[in-house]
């Protein structure tokens, strides 16, 4: 059996990779939260869709995989531990309704989560004494999901970095049971949305749908909703695609200034629609992960997984 710390960087990677897979199979689904543009809302929603399945008695973990932007911590109101070196693994921290939570931050490698540059990406290549962990999303989020006690958890959701190629990663290193996309509701995004429907059949991506964040603002002091997007732009690009769109929310200032002070939006504001619309949005999003997952007969555990680990 080979040495883990013998293994080159690309040979680890996979290793990590293979690990992960078996280290997982005490999860019953995976759910990988990405989006085709930045600030989208992935993150803000990954915490309030946990607790929402938390407070239904669901045991639930989030993997913050925003190496340069972890902010799952911050939303959830919990300190950051000190980190254990890699080899005792990770263990996650308890948030607010038991939510275990696994980030970037936890890896000395990334603390404090240094800039990349394409030059450290060069140097790196050079050198590769000192494993880029920062440079090398797709190793980072390996070893992460390899090393982490997440113990037994009925649903386990991956919140990515924006862009596909994280999407991507992730499947490379395990295909989720179910993917959600967050977009905006501008222009913009509903063209990333169409360059990752065009390529999620190639990929074999199992996409639960689409939630489609900030259509017109939620104006509290007027009590209407404002336009903010020209309307109906990814809802489109969803519909010819044949992909359900699961929730359709405003910007509501009470959603950001809660989750800015690392509160729970969906708790501390329970009576307001929106908080309403969105425990509609995870409770839609169980139900399509927990059918989805009755389908794959083995959803987690691959099995070359587990005999590249054993061998
Ligand atoms: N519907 C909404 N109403 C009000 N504020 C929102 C809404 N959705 C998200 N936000 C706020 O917008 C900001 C960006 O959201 P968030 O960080 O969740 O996006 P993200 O997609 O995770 O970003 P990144 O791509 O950088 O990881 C946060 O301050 C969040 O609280
Ligand atoms: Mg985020």
């Amino acid at each position: 059996m080979r040495i883990f710390g013998e293994l080159q960087d690309g040979d680890r990677v996979e290793a990590d990779a293979a690990r992960a897979r078996l280290n997982l199979a005490s999860v019953k689904s995976l759910l990988a939260v990405a989006s085709p543009k930045g600030g989208s809302g992935k993150s803000a929603l990954t915490v309030n869709l946990a607790a929402t399945l938390a407070s239904a008695g669901r045991k639930v973990g989030i993997v913050d995989a925003d190496l340069n932007a972890p902010s799952v911590t911050a939303m959830l109101g919990v300190k950051v531990p000190r980190y254990l070196p890699m080899t005792e693994g990770i263990e996650p921290v308890s948030g607010p309704l038991g939510i275990r939570v696994v980030s970037g931050e936890f890896l000395p490698e990334v603390q404090p989560p240094p800039p990349i540059s394409f030059v450290e990406l060069a140097d790196t290549r050079a050198e590769p004494a000192r494993e880029p962990l920062e440079a090398s999303h797709g190793g980072a989020l390996a070893r992460m999901l390899a090393q982490t006690r997440f113990g037994n958890l009925d649903l386990l959701v991956v919140d990515l970095a924006p862009g596909f190629d994280r999407l991507h990663r992730l499947a490379s290193v395990i295909m989720p049971t179910g993917v959600l996309l967050v977009t905006r509701a501008s222009g913009e995004d509903a063209r990333g949305l169409e360059r990752i429907l065009a390529a999620r059949e190639r990929l074999g991506l199992p996409l639960l749908g689409v939630v489609e964040n900030m259509v017109g603002f939620n104006c509290v002091n007027c009590r209407s909703v404002r336009p903010l997007f020209p309307e109906g732009q990814v809802s489109r690009v969803a519909r010819a695609a044949g992909i359900e769109i699961v929730a359709r929310l405003p910007f509501d200032p009470r959603f950001a200034e809660s989750t800015e002070r690392g509160r729970v939006f969906v708790q501390e504001y329970a009576d307001q629609p929106i908080a309403k619309q969105i425990v509609q949005m995870a409770r839609r999003v169980d139900a399509l992960i927990n059918a989805r997952a009755a389908e794959v007969r083995d959803p987690i555990v691959l099995s070359d997984a587990i005999e590249e680990t054993s061998g």
